[in-house]
């Protein structure tokens, strides 16, 4: 197959090089949006009489039917193609003539990808977004039927004080909200539109970039034409809001990965979303989360190979931005795919064990914050009532008893102030119900936030 530039060289490519340097394998995904950036295009070529409105309309008709071909399996470029714009303008001057040449007037491959890029990232940032919500809904619902039910809180995963688990799961939505505006900040910086900045430094053909960029419905154009060709900026922060999106999943895995464990025993892994060992038959897995976990690192990894691509290169194009698009690609189809795994896992997945949470949190010395807060309800300076609760502790840890089992004569002997009503406040429910302050675990509190967050998620026709 001839070259566009067969008229250039004298010799053909190695056919190992031309493999090499071929990114059709993976960038004919940026298909629909290479057709629709061409098709803007040709319609600003005639709108601006640089081709004629009969030419471009030929052209527009052309560049559908390769669409229609495409979506029938008919349309199947291969490797000698180079990418997915050289294979579409073959197909075109196939399917046109000599008319087909004209498409790429005014234009150049460095622009065109870029374009095409931001158009496919846009896209699915949007969809990014939705995915985000749902998981933010999934999560909210199990909130909401968990209010009262009790979880360690752990510092240094340490038992530290109890919870209300609607608290613990609503953190995650407020996690996930954070990565919903970060995307839409990116998205700002994706919805610029390089077309027309041509090879590297704009065209001498009358053409109108303002039209191809709202006919695209970018909101804005690069207002320089070396920055438009070779600006990533977008493809790094993509990947980095990207990257937290994976933190964010894979802190949630790594929990549900303990809570699974017999050590912590507070969630069972239902079938549908388990997996059994090919050895040891008593074994259910966590995989989803594993897997979760696992894939973050992926993510990670583009980030830092996407820094590395761009950071020598000098102005404007070069050949290595080509390395962007399996980062990019891969980096949305792995945190989409972590995004649904996880709210499959949530909706579906996780049966929360009340029997062995309740059990936890009344075996431990977590009320034990609350017994200082006690003494200083009664004018007892907090350093002062941290160190008498501290002995306390350990008196208990001697004689393997908790807070709970001490008589009031014990008490009083630690402190006169002590009294009766010290054993309510020992309670978990009562400890949590307590934690009134903005923000906190309380359980009006958290009954307020639920409110926030269907309000803010649910919208009338969900
Ligand atoms: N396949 C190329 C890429 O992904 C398209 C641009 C090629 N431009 C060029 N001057 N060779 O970046």
């Amino acid at each position: 197959m001839a070259k566009i530039w067969s008229e250039r060289f004298e010799e053909g490519l190695n056919p190992f090089i031309e493999r090499f340097n071929a990114s059709i394998s993976f960038d004919l995904l940026l298909l629909e949006e290479d057709l629709d950036g061409s098709i803007a295009h040709v319609q600003m070529l005639g709108k601006t009489g640089i081709i004629t409105s009969q030419e471009a309309h030929q052209i527009e008709i052309g560049l559908e039917t390769i669409r229609s071909e495409a979506s029938k399996g008919i349309f199947k470029p291969d490797f000698l193609d180079e990418d997915v714009h050289t294979a579409v303008e073959r197909r075109l001057t196939t399917l046109l003539g000599p008319l087909g040449k004209k498409l790429h007037t005014a234009r150049s491959r460095n622009d065109q990808v870029g374009t095409d890029l931001r158009l496919w990232l846009r896209r699915r940032i949007d969809d990014l977004d939705i995915e985000l919500e749902q998981l933010q809904l999934a999560l909210l619902k199990k909130a909401e039927n968990n209010l009262f039910t009790l979880i360690p809180g752990y510092t240094h995963l340490q038992r530290a004080q109890p919870l209300s688990l609607a608290h613990h799961l609503l953190a995650y939505i407020e996690m996930l909200d954070r990565d919903r505006s970060r995307l839409s900040d990116v998205r700002k910086r994706v919805d610029i539109c390089p077309l027309g900045a041509a090879a590297l430094a704009g065209t001498s053909l009358p053409i109108d970039r303002r039209i191809t960029a709202k006919s695209l419905g970018f909101s804005n154009i690069y207002s320089n034409s070396l920055d438009a060709v070779s600006d990533r900026d977008f493809a790094v922060e993509f990947t980095a809001a990207a990257s937290l999106i994976m933190v964010h999943l894979s802190r949630f895995a790594d929990e549900i990965i303990l809570w699974a464990s017999e050590e912590f025993s507070f969630v069972t892994l239902t079938d549908r979303c388990s997996t059994g060992s090919s050895l040891m038959p008593q074994k259910k897995n966590p995989d989803v989360p594993e897997l979760v976990r696992g894939k973050s690192g992926r993510v990670f990894g583009h980030l830092q190979g996407l820094l590395t691509m761009i950071k020598g290169l000098p102005m404007a194009y070069n050949k290595d931005f080509q390395e962007d698009k399996e980062a990019i690609f891969d980096t949305v189809k792995t945190t989409s795919d972590c995004l649904k795994a996880m709210s499959i896992l949530i909706e579906e997945g996780l049966e929360f064990s009340i029997k062995s949470l309740s059990e936890a949190v009344e075996s431990d010395f977590a009320n034990a914050t609350d017994v200082a807060d006690y003494l200083v309800s009664k004018n007892i300076p907090f350093r002062e009532a941290y160190q008498i609760v501290g002995r306390i502790v350990r008196v208990c840890l001697d004689k393997k008893i908790l807070l709970k089992d001490l008589t009031l004569n014990q008490w009083k002997d630690i402190h006169s102030v002590f009294e009766q009503d010290i054993y309510e406040k020992l309670i978990p429910s009562n400890i949590v119900a307590a934690r009134i302050s903005e923000g906190g675990t309380g359980f009006k509190r958290v009954q307020e936030e639920l409110k926030k967050w269907r309000n803010q998620l649910i919208s009338p026709n969900q």
